[in-house]
């Protein structure tokens, strides 16, 4: 994770960022410090990156790479403001014993990289290029399938998806998605990969509800998902709300603030 120390919104790389309206940097930090805290609380070892001044997205760490087995392919980013934070968290994936692959094509990291069980889903549309998912493949040698987003409000595949149960060998592994976000045939994929999936409504979705982080029976949400939440206790899983408000004035929630370290 990464303290919101420098979090502004003053460039638009997404449809939820308005920089002409103010942000509040103390909330953002007060809202973060609620998350990390709850992490901490649930049995999480949690990491943090230094924030670096004029990056003011470095907040939101799931873009910074993706990694399984300590291999870190590194991030590449496709707006400008952004590219700097791809370097940066390749030199902390190297100062902390992961193995780093420098990335040839882009790529946003685990907004765009998500592991669900033994298979890579893998967006494009927005933000990674369908190259990356070649690459992806490369590095790991394993399945990756590649989703087409289409709603700008759902611009990284970590706002259309979440992944339920996080562990690498679980063959039943679960997802929750909205099918809004995807183009025909990426629906028609989904629903043939995961026909128990939870469909969660564009209202819930809309507050970027999917965006959370699950260790296979808590799982952190969006505090204002209330629909999804319901959903979740009945499928036997324990949400936990967290408002984060602040960091939404971004475009980010819960899973954007954090970056899994598979070791
Ligand atoms: N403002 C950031 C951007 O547009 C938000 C990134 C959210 N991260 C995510 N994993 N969805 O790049």
């Amino acid at each position: 994770m990464c303290r919101p120390e420098h979090f502004t919104v003053s460039y638009r790389i997404n449809p939820w960022m308005h920089p002409q309206d103010p942000t509040n940097t103390a909330k953002a930090i007060e809202q973060w410090t609620t998350l990390y805290d709850t992490f901490v609380g649930l049995g999480h070892d949690v990491h943090l990156i230094d924030p670096l001044e004029g990056l003011p997205d470095m907040v939101y760490t799931a873009n910074g790479g993706f990694i399984i087995g300590g291999i870190a392919y590194g991030a590449r980013f496709a707006y400008p403001q952004r590219s700097p934070e791809g370097p940066a968290f390749m030199h902390w994936f190297a100062d902390n014993g992961f193995e780093v692959v420098e990335p040839e094509r882009v790529n946003e990291g685990e907004g765009d990289i998500l592991l669900v069980g033994p298979r890579i889903l893998a967006g494009t549309g927005f933000r990674s290029t369908v190259e990356s998912h070649a690459e992806l493949a490369g590095i790991y040698g394993r399945e990756v399938v590649s989703l087409t987003l289409v709603d700008p409000r759902f611009y990284h595949l970590d706002t259309a998806i979440s992944v339920l149960d996080p562990l690498e060998d679980d063959e039943n592994a679960n997802i929750a998605y909205v099918p809004a976000a995807f183009d025909d045939a990426s629906r028609r994929t989904l629903e043939t990969l995961y026909p128990d999936a939870i469909i969660v409504s564009e209202e819930d979705a809309g507050i970027l509800g999917l965006n959370s982080i699950s260790d296979g029976y808590n799982i952190v949400i969006a505090k204002r998902a209330v629909g999804f939440e319901k959903q979740l206790r009945e499928r036997g899983y324990n949400p936990i709300g967290v408002d984060l408000s602040e960091l939404l004035l971004g475009g980010g929630g819960v899973k954007c603030c954090t970056l899994e370290l598979r070791r």
